[in-house]
């Protein structure tokens, strides 16, 4: 199965920049589905709502996951009444389901779970657990994890965890793309982060003299999104019949 998986996208801007490039990579890797992360998407640049949503399904997407700030612009309702629109699974507050789902794409099958990680970020259930309990009831050969983590030890030892039991992790959140894409020894793709969607000119998406204000002064600034051309960013997978990977491609491609 051929699967793209795109990072955070920060604001109308992202989305815009996901808009004109989306429908490219798609056509260019022939990918079967395709899973976008929409935690920033919102014209605030943190959270989404039900609009943000359906112009990231707009784009090309067949599923959007989640992260930290799944629930600022949004309820519960959001995830529970679209099951193609995750956030993490463990966040204390969620109500079953909300971070998992399984599409149906004719030739394939394909089980996204979202999942946060809980250092130096909101301390949520632990995603260990909560993998193990979310993988009774799956039963299909691809299945993909967006791990939203601050952490690169966290990412490397949950990947690690899952090797052998997911196609792939993926990790978000950071908004920068690693340079750490493998198979790991039992055939699981991971990447510790896939990256962002954002203009090139900023502070991982937000407007350059705010982020230096707020870090300089450390003062309670108000973020308003950067905009301009910039990166889609994101992973490609390709899976074997038994759901393994058999090939991990970072994407890292300019859209102006
Ligand atoms: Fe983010
Ligand atoms: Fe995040």
């Amino acid at each position: 199965m051929k699967i793209l998986f795109i990072g955070d996208i920060v604001g109308t801007n992202g989305v815009n920049i996901l808009r004109r490039g989306l429908p490219v990579l798609k056509k260019e890797y022939g990918c079967d589905v395709c899973i976008v992360n929409g935690e920033n998407s919102n014209e605030s640049g943190t959270g989404m709502n039900r609009r943000d949503a359906d112009d990231i399904f707009a784009c090309g997407a067949d599923v959007i996951t989640g992260g930290n700030h799944s629930m600022r612009r949004a309820n519960m309702e959001l995830y529970t009444e679209n099951r193609f629109v995750l956030c993490p699974a463990n966040l204390l507050y969620s109500e079953d389901g909300c971070g998992v789902t399984t599409l149906d794409m004719g030739r394939h099958q394909i089980c996204v779970i979202n999942l946060m990680g809980v250092a130096f970020i909101d301390n949520h259930r632990n995603p260990f657990f909560e993998l193990d309990k979310i993988l009774k009831n799956v039963d299909c050969k691809n299945i993909i994890v967006d791990f939203h983590a601050e952490s690169t030890a966290e990412k490397y030892a949950f990947a690690n965890y899952a090797d052998g039991r997911v196609s792939a992790v993926v990790g978000t959140h950071t908004h920068v793309q690693t340079n750490d894409e493998q198979i790991l020894p039992k055939g699981t793709g991971f990447i510790s982060d896939a990256g962002a969607v954002h203009a090139q000119n900023s502070v991982l998406g937000v407007q350059t003299r705010l982020a230096i204000e707020k870090q300089k002064y450390l003062k309670p600034v108000q973020f308003k999104v950067a905009e301009g051309n910039g990166y889609i960013n994101g992973v490609f997978i390709e899976t074997d019949a038994a759901g393994k990977t058999v090939k991990i491609e970072k994407i890292h491609r300019k859209f102006g």
